[in-house]
Order: structure tokens, then sequence, then C-alpha cells
């Protein structure tokens, strides 16, 4: 499985001074030489943490992919297609909320997923739908063309016990096998963290997760490094895909 880093909280601790430090580029860089396989952030319509320089100089300057998340407005989607990330993650946006709060609502928004699919795959450009893990959604993902879906796992991660834990584990885990079985790429985010990560790295459907707010929590104490580096070893040693040689527990 692999690990994509989310930077958006080193511009959100930059934003909170309206300066240049930390700068989430240059965190983008300690994360890949740290074992990142991705990049991912978020360029929001209100520039709350990344902005357009940001996005920017990630796609001229990382080494790994860039997975740009960004609402479906006519603003964003201009600057996207003029960036060229190489994966689009579609997420719903609400001003007033804290981070992204539910996955998409695909029903409602089919029209507009749907033409923003189409106008990014006209590039070349893959797309991601962040979604929660409800079977409907996820058909309606594959019905409109989408490349991947993002298991939204903030229900999961939030639970407060092992039963309801478990049972949101059971969810994940049987999207992650629909979405397969429909040919669609499987990834996974939000609130995940070392804790709770390894029943979600033996997913083996699962390709790539997405984490930001644990790791860059943790690299306050430890440094980005170090932080990167402790959340690739716990994917190396829980993930069961063939690809991987799996370390002894
Ligand atoms: N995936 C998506 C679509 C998100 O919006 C976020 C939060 O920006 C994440 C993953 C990462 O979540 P977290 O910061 O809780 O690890």
């Amino acid at each position: 499985m692999r690990l994509g880093i989310n930077i958006d909280h080193v511009a959100t601790v930059r934003e909170a001074r309206g300066g240049i430090e930390p700068d989430p580029v240059t965190a983008a860089h300690i994360a890949e030489l740290a074992g990142a396989e991705a990049i991912v952030s978020h360029l929001r319509e209100d520039r709350r943490h990344i902005n357009d320089r940001d996005v920017r100089l990630l796609r001229e300057t990382i080494k790994t992919r860039l997975d740009l998340e960004m609402a479906a407005t006519e603003e964003i989607i201009t600057i996207a297609l003029d960036i060229m990330p190489d994966l689009v993650t579609l997420v719903p946006e609400r001003r007033q909320e804290l981070t992204t709060e539910s996955g998409l609502d695909i029903i409602r928004d089919r029209k507009t997923i749907h033409t923003a699919i189409q106008r990014f795959h006209k590039k070349d450009i893959a797309v991601s739908l962040f979604l929660d893990p409800v079977d409907e959604y996820i058909r309606l993902a594959h019905e409109i063309d989408a490349d991947y879906i993002e298991i939204h796992t903030g229900e999961y991660a939030n639970a407060r016990t092992y039963p309801e834990a478990e049972e949101h584990l059971g969810k994940i885990r049987h999207i992650a096998e629909l979405a397969r079985s429909l040919e669609l790429g499987v990834n996974a985010g939000h609130g995940l963290n070392y804790a709770n990560i390894k029943p979600v790295a033996q997913i083996p459907e699962i390709e790539e997760v997405s984490i930001g707010h644990a790791i860059v929590s943790r690299a306050i104490f430890t440094g980005l490094e170090r932080a990167v580096r402790d959340m690739a070893e716990l994917l190396y040693r829980y993930s069961l895909r063939d690809d991987k040689i799996i370390p002894e527990d």
C-alpha cells in the first residue's frame, strides 16, 4: 500500500502568521525523502492553507505524484487543468467546516461531477471521488467513469468503541471489494493515524492512503522525516499486497 502525505496542515501553520514559513513545499520534499509515494494537497476556494503558488511549485518540484484535492468548481478546475496533477480527488467543500466532513453527494451532484470527470479525462488526468462507504455511491462512481474512489475513513477513525470501529471497518472492506470488482482503483483517507492504520493497511484492495493531520502532529515532536518514516514502516509491515515482503511482527 502506498503512502500519500497531505501537507495542508504545514500551510495552516504558515497562514497563522501570514508569512512564508513553514513552507509546505519544503515539507513535501522532506516527506518524499522519508518515503512518501505521493503528495496530497487541497486547494480550497477560500485558500485557507494551500495557495496557488504552492500547487504550482509542488507540480514543478516533487518527484513522486501530485494528488490535488479540490471541489468541482469552475475556478479550481481551470487551475487544475493548467497544473496537470497526476490525480485529481474531488471532494465537497463548505466554508464553515474545519476539514472535509463527508464524502461527495454524488446523487445530488452527479451531473457536475460527471462533467468535471469528462474535462479531466480529455487531458488524461485520472479522477478519484471522495465517497462515504455506501454501495450506491460506488456504483454511481463507476457509471460516471471515475478512475478511483477514495473511501472516507472518518467514521471508522472517530469510532469510540471496538465494536463500532469493527462495524465501520466491515463497510470499508466491503466497499473496497465492490469498487475493485467494478475495476475502480481504491484509495482511502481521513482521520487515519498510527494507532488505527493497521486494519486499513491489511485491506489488499486499497492502493493508497492519504494521511495528513496525524503525521504533521507527530512531526512537531519528532521532526517530519521521522514522522513520515514511522508511518511508512507501519504500512510496510501491515500491508498484505503481494508486491511486499512482509516482515515478522
Ligand atoms: N483525504 C481527503 C479527501 C481529505 O479531505 C483529507 C483531509 O484534508 C484527508 C484525506 C487527510 O485527512 P487527515 O488530515 O485526517 O489525515
